[in-house]
């Protein structure tokens, strides 16, 4: 199959959607996010890459924390909202019901299957982004989205995006058996 050179870009295909939570101007404000990845196993930390212009950035300087949460496909829309309408011309604060971080304060969205409250531990001065790196100190499930008493990504509903096309995509099926499904090339050539 040959291969086609295209324009550089970084294809995470694809991404998890998640909305990042704040407060700005003394009100919980939210934005969808795709560029979230882990990068500390313990204790555990999470990265959030958000572009300079945004409102959300300055309430996670100077509030020093943030939320992670991730929406099932019900909140698909409000999502999206969230992700086209800035804090800086629209009070998002009454777009979802809030729960406030114990330790830091920090609003957090009822309405979505997962919650991390984070504290700020660094921030990476990108060219045309900070990339925002908290600790996660409290973690919250909805209880009927767990099975054996781990989150049951069946029952979250959680859903990717993908870019430059720009599109949603919903979890599909279970492949195979992670740090497992290798095992049978072990030894082989
Ligand atoms: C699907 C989707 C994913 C997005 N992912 C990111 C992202 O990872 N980083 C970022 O800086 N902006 C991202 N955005 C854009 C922001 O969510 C958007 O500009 C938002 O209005 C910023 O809100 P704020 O100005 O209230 O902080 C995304 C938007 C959408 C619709």
């Amino acid at each position: 199959m040959p291969k086609i050179k295209i324009a550089e870009n970084a294809f995470t295909y694809p991404m998890p959607m998640v909305i990042a939570g704040t407060i700005r101007d003394n009100r919980p404000n939210f934005m969808a996010v795709g560029w979230v990845t882990r990068v500390n196993f313990k204790p555990p930390m999470i990265g959030i890459a958000l572009g300079k212009s945004h409102y959300t950035n300055k309430g996670i300087h100077e509030s020093k924390a943030f939320s992670v949460n991730i929406p099932g496909m019900d909140l698909l829309e409000k999502t999206d909202y969230a992700g086209l309408v800035s804090g800086s011309k629209m009070d998002k604060s009454m777009l979802f019901t809030v729960m406030t971080g114990e330790s830091t304060g920090t609003p957090m969205i009822r309405e979505c299957k997962i919650n991390m409250e984070c504290r700020l531990v660094q921030v990476v001065d990108l060219p045309t982004n900070e990339l925002f790196i908290g600790e996660i100190i409290n973690a919250f499930v909805d209880e009927d989205c767990l099975t054996d008493g781990r989150p049951d990504i069946k029952k979250i509903e959680p859903f990717t995006l993908t870019m430059p096309d720009n599109h949603y995509w919903s979890i599909g099926k279970e492949s195979g058996r992670a740090w497992g499904i290798g095992s049978k090339l072990i030894g082989k050539k």
